[in-house]
């Protein structure tokens, strides 16, 4: 099988500057290696560049660096239509989480040109669901999913060639969530596993009726992992850390699973800052879980110290 992977050097989402390192981190931690041992034909894409964008004003005066993230926008959602295109599983190295307005809106149109219905599982402390009205810090890697969704105001954004249904979002790991966010959740009917109802019922039960759910419509899914949908004790390397996060354990079963589905059509890695990390061990545990995604099992995870 086939798998490209491509860079998305995004910072202007975030509130600190770091993640354009993402892809370089993800590069020296040795994912694109780490994949090709495992029996995939890999090709680096290299990264997407950002073409010359003008200011863009907006009446929420917090609102920062809209330009670049619709810039953004329209070159990834390019570079992701032709991967998913032309290969099987495409890798996206973020890059902050702005970009998967760009990745998300990319594949949602090669699926809906495939006839397959995009679903689309959300792993992060953050739902990402400010409108450009609603948000209040302006980091504009809160609000992609709202984006990805057709939610109005996002009129200077590239028109979406198929929108994502609400209802095939799965969000897992969520443990901050804004008011507004709240609101549009219960709205739009997304699923949210947030951290209380996984203590509850572990990371398996609500994965599998997910991953039926996708396989009974002959859908294809596309996975954004966000490095704080885990616990900032194993991944400190981001510039939003909420304490209680997804442990490496939870973190490698979702990956396995995932993997065993045989339903995953692409990949977000986003959020790494290699400026916040300790030695790479974010990077390496990100790239870990990339690997258990394309297949890696518990047996053959190679022995790694950070020390
Ligand atoms: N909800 C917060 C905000 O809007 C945090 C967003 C964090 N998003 C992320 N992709 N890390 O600022
Ligand atoms: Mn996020
Ligand atoms: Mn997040
Ligand atoms: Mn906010």
């Amino acid at each position: 099988p086939t798998c490209h992977i491509v860079g998305a050097p995004v910072q202007t989402g975030a509130s600190q500057p770091g993640c354009l390192m993402g892809p370089a981190a993800f590069r020296t931690a040795g994912l694109p290696d780490a994949l090709r041992q495992l029996g995939w034909d890999v090709t680096d894409m290299g990264d997407v560049a950002l073409p010359d964008t003008a200011p863009v004003a907006h009446g929420n005066g917090a609102v920062r660096n809209l330009a670049e993230m619709i810039g953004w926008t329209r070159v990834l959602s390019q570079a992701a239509y032709e991967a998913a295109t032309n290969c099987d599983l495409p890798v996206f190295m973020g890059g902050d989480h702005s970009m998967a307005a760009g990745t998300v809106s990319g594949v949602a149109r090669a699926a809906a040109e495939a006839g397959r219905p995009l679903f689309l599982l959300w792993l992060d402390a953050h739902p990402d669901l400010h409108t450009l009205d609603s948000t209040t810090s302006g980091n504009l890697h809160g609000t992609p999913v709202a984006y990805l969704t057709g939610q109005p105001g996002f009129d200077a954004f590239p028109p979406l060639a198929a929108p994502v249904d609400p209802r095939n979002i799965c969000m897992m790991g969520i443990r901050s969530v804004d008011p507004a966010e709240r609101a549009l959740i219960a709205d739009l009917g997304i699923t949210v596993h947030d951290m209380r109802a996984i203590d509850e019922t572990g990371v398996a039960a609500p994965l599998s009726a997910f991953l039926n759910r996708v396989a009974a419509t002959n859908g294809i899914l596309h996975v954004s992992l966000d490095v704080d949908f885990l616990d900032p004790a194993i991944a400190p390397a981001v510039g939003t850390t909420v304490p209680g996060g997804a442990t490496f354990r939870e973190a490698h079963l979702i990956m396995e699973m995932l993997h065993d589905s045989g339903l995953v059509g692409s990949l977000d890695l986003v959020e790494l800052n290699p400026f916040l990390d300790e030695r790479g061990r974010t990077a390496l545990l990100m790239t870990d879980l990339a690997a258990s995604l394309f297949g890696r099992r518990v047996l053959d995870r190679m022995t790694r110290s950070f020390a």
